[in-house]
């Protein structure tokens, strides 16, 4: 007996992809303003944006401009700027002591911002790289990475970020057992309220080259990163170090970077379901923004898809560079 076929297709999926309208009906997902952090980097000085040569359309701006930053994040709607300090190398040592310095870039930033914005939420990173000279997360000795001693640093420096007023901390450093030293020290501190975003699957990635420019760790970093961030290789490894981080306290967690890894963002929603966030790395937006410079690709197309992507892969939210551009585009600006 032939196999009996019908007449026409038994499911025109077109049908539903025929017009604008049924094609917003079935929608899955939507990418929307509330979904966006902004990525911003400090300099010292006065009146001062400059563009980042490895990141078209990204500034190193000087606190005045930055808080000028935050107020246009605000207008567009944007919940949360995350700050990252381009920090003078004569302040970087061999014992990071800048990085909980109350009155450091990354803090009079916070300060700024949390006086003239206060209702835009401010991340803060807390890892030591800007601050070391050997542009390493952590505290080097005899050529080692060393965890416990690093653990010790990045909590004074999370507790020196939110006493300046810091929302959400970023501990980005991939050291083991800093989620639970740096809530303990924050419940200690009074700081009940204050949330902990861990970078809990950061992989050793290539495509933050552009940003060790941006904050001028490139020449400073001796080696690479693989003692402590992830083996591109493995994905098991990303939920353990998630359900690790839980454990110790963490609100949120973050995948990163994020184009490359969304198979990690799925896992981390699907297994655990709690707030995920991807970063959009520098290499990432430099990928895109420099090739729609060229004009090889459309630049606003090629961004929204890039980070529809994040949602459909259960994403809550993206750190961006595009952010403003973003929102100005979802908003019709
Ligand atoms: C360092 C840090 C890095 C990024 C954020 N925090 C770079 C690194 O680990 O070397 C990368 C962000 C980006 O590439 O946009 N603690």
């Amino acid at each position: 007996m032939p196999p009996i076929t019908a007449p026409f297709p038994t499911a025109r999926l077109r049908r539903t992809r025929g017009s604008a309208q049924l094609r917003a009906l079935v929608r899955e997902t939507a990418l929307t303003v509330d979904d966006l952090i902004w990525p911003l980097f400090v300099r010292d000085g006065d009146g001062i944006e400059e563009e980042i040569p490895s990141m078209p359309g990204v500034y190193r701006r000087s606190v005045d401009r930055i808080v000028e930053a935050a107020r246009e994040a605000a207008d567009l709607g944007i919940p949360a700027v995350c700050l990252f300090p381009y920090t003078d190398p004569a302040l970087k040592t061999e014992d990071c002591a800048e990085a909980w310095n109350p009155r450091n870039l990354s803090n009079r930033a916070t300060r700024a911002i949390k006086a003239a914005v206060p209702d835009l939420a401010i991340m803060t990173d807390v890892a030591l790289d800007p601050y070391n000279i050997h542009g390493h997360d952590g505290f080097v000795e005899d050529g080692v990475i060393v965890n416990d001693r690093t653990v010790e640093a990045l909590v004074k420096m999370a507790v020196a970020q939110a006493e300046a007023g810091a929302d959400i901390i970023g501990p980005s450093d991939m050291m083991d057992g800093r989620i639970g030293a740096i809530r303990a020290a924050l419940e200690e501190g009074g700081f009940t309220g204050v949330t902990i975003l861990s970078y809990a699957a950061k992989y050793a990635s290539a495509f933050y080259g552009p940003f060790r420019d941006a904050v001028g760790a490139s020449g400073a970093l001796k080696g690479d990163k693989k003692s402590y961030q992830m083996d591109p290789a493995n994905s098991d490894e990303a939920l353990r170090l998630v359900a690790r981080d839980l454990g110790e306290g963490a609100d949120m967690v973050m995948v990163k970077p994020g184009m490359l890894y969304l198979d990690i963002c799925r896992r981390v929603k699907s297994s655990f379901g709690v707030p995920t966030f991807a970063y959009q790395v520098s290499g990432e937006y430099s990928m895109i923004a420099g090739a729609a410079a060229q004009g090889w690709i459309d630049g606003d197309k090629a961004m929204l898809e890039s980070l529809i992507a994040f949602k459909r892969a259960g994403c809550d939210g993206v750190l961006t560079y595009f952010a403003p551009a973003v929102a100005r585009a979802l908003a019709g600006r």
